[in-house]
């Protein structure tokens, strides 16, 4: 029943397109040159680098000087946490205050939980039971000594998508600089950076089909932004070094075929979502996490805004451990990961439970088991049927194992 290889962990990183993979053999056979040298080979890859801003830039309405290329998504971040730190003079580290959510990304979080080591006042904004921060205890919270609001646009974990249109208005009206980690979200459903009004936005190429180590950080005025590298005039002095022509070609490439294909891609992903909840809602011992089915049948593809990513289903199985789900679903063939694909030890090496799930408070019994399933472009109906005879057999498994162990 189970001779299938089915890839259902797009959350974590997706396979490069034949596109992108043939645009960057061309990058690394002929058109190796440095950008910065001046002759032709340095022209070429110019051009190269000159093609894929573009690509970036329009797939969220931005203008090519506001895009930085990094090393990815983990870099965007980390630029723009320190990048502002280092931008007020004025207030000392211990007067400086950055607000936050509990829900962020471990490249926010952890910068975060640094500074705030290190004297910072960092706030931590609560979400609901859904993934939702509340604005109105954004509000209370912006102080006149807040730089900076960081906060997650598409979770990673339980797929719930904030309203940024909202949350940027709130900063704007208090003056204070407003950045988001869209790495799940770009290239997935519209976003453009003009109407949604954030001052910084991060992005990822290896979730949208494109190769690992390059990303990329929207920077609306490069006069908000200080370097944390230091060496080279490349990417506006913010990000010196030698650019990745290969990587940000590939990146460039799969955003520019992603864009085009996102209304097609959201209306497949959410009807495969759709069945996999449905399904999911009657098997035994689970429970799904994040945004509810009820919402997410709400949007239909062409909305302009949307509650959860298309395609993302994430949910908690009573008493056991993720880890043996996901070995178990691999011994079936299908690749999911228990919720993120980053996530934090103890001491003792043993996983923590994911501080998402604590956050939207999912019962105890329930918060270990965690499974995260985040379907692509290339998933089928067919695949749905496969994930859910699996996931049954496989709780029932794990739970008559459990039967077994004397107390
Ligand atoms: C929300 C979010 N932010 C940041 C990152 C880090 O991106 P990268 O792997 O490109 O460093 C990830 C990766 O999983 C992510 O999901």
């Amino acid at each position: 029943m189970f001779n299938k290889s089915i890839y259902a962990d797009c959350s974590a990183t997706t396979k490069p397109r034949p596109e992108v993979i043939e645009a960057m053999m061309k990058i690394l056979k002929d058109d190796f040159g440095n950008p910065s040298s001046l002759h032709r080979f340095g022209r070429a890859a110019k051009n190269h680098l000159n093609e894929a801003r573009e690509n970036i830039s329009s797939a969220i309405s931005a203008n090519e000087e506001q895009i930085i290329f990094t090393s990815g998504g983990t870099e965007s971040d980390n630029l723009v946490i320190f990048g502002v730190s280092r931008l007020i003079k004025e207030l000392s580290d211990k007067e400086k205050h950055i607000i936050t959510t509990k829900i962020e990304h471990s490249a926010i979080k952890e910068p975060l939980e640094y500074l705030e080591k290190n004297g910072w006042k960092v706030s931590w904004l609560n979400v609901d039971n859904e993934g939702f921060i509340n604005l109105d205890e954004l509000k209370r919270t912006i102080t006149a000594k807040t730089l900076l609001v960081s906060i997650i646009h598409a979770n990673n974990e339980i797929g719930t998508i904030q309203n940024l249109k909202k949350i940027s208005e709130v900063c704007k009206e208090k003056n204070v600089l407003f950045h988001t980690d869209a790495v799940q979200s770009f290239c997935k459903i519209p976003i453009d950076v003009k109407e949604l009004g954030a001052d910084f936005m991060s992005m990822s190429s290896h979730k949208i089909y494109g190769p690992k180590g390059v990303g990329a950080l929207y920077v609306k005025d490069l006069q908000n932004l200080k370097p944390i590298l230091i060496g080279g005039s490349q990417e506006a002095k913010l990000r010196p070094g030698t650019e990745n022509i290969s990587g940000v070609v590939g990146f460039g490439v799969a955003a520019k075929l992603l864009q085009k294909e996102m209304s097609d891609n959201a209306k497949h992903l959410r009807e495969l979502q759709i069945l996999l909840m449905e399904r999911l809602l009657k098997t035994n011992n689970v429970i799904l996490t994040g945004v509810g089915l009820d919402k997410v049948q709400e949007n239909i593809p062409n909305e302009r805004y949307f509650y959860r990513i298309p395609g993302h289903v994430s949910l908690c199985v009573k008493d056991v451990e993720g880890e043996s789900l996901v070995l178990q679903m691999d011994l079936k063939g299908i690749a999911v990961s228990s919720g993120s694909a980053c996530k934090e030890k103890n001491k003792n090496a043993l996983i923590k439970p994911s501080h998402v799930l604590e956050a939207i408070n999912i019962p105890q019994e329930y918060i270990k088991g965690s499974l995260r399933i985040t379907l692509g472009r290339e998933n089928t109906k067919e695949d749905i049927d496969f994930i859910t005879q699996a996931l049954e057999a496989t709780v029932q498994n794990l739970n008559k194992g459990k039967e077994k162990i004397p107390i």
